[in-house]
């Protein structure tokens, strides 16, 4: 019988050298990091949307599943529409600056 993954460790012979990092950098952007709740008008680039999804896309998640579904809202009446699906709290309603 072959052993269960929940009950052994697999044997990896896999070996990846870990990349360079800058730790102060990745320690200021943790530690100046927070929810936004309000926004100036100007438009972010699609490029900008596009890669911050890519990177999104890199998140640590149960079992490697991945069970995300990112969905890009544009439009006044559809975010307006999607606020009231998040049972119309504050945070989800549009917030110009
Ligand atoms: C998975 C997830 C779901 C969240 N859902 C909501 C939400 O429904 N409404 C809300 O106002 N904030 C939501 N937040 C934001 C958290 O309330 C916020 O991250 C927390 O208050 C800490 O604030 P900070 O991100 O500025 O450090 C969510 C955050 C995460 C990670």
């Amino acid at each position: 019988m072959s052993k269960s993954i929940l009950s052994s460790t697999p044997e990896v012979k896999y070996h990846e050298e870990a990349a360079p990092t800058d730790f102060a950098a990745f320690k200021t952007i943790v530690q100046s990091r927070r929810t936004v709740r309000g926004f100036e008008a100007e438009a972010i680039p699609d490029s900008v949307v596009e890669e911050i999804l890519d990177l999104g896309l890199l998140a640590p998640n149960s079992s490697n599943l991945q069970p995300w579904e990112f969905y890009w809202v544009k439009g006044a009446d559809k975010k307006r529409l999607l606020a009231d699906y998040c049972m119309g709290q504050n945070a989800a309603n549009l917030q110009r600056l």
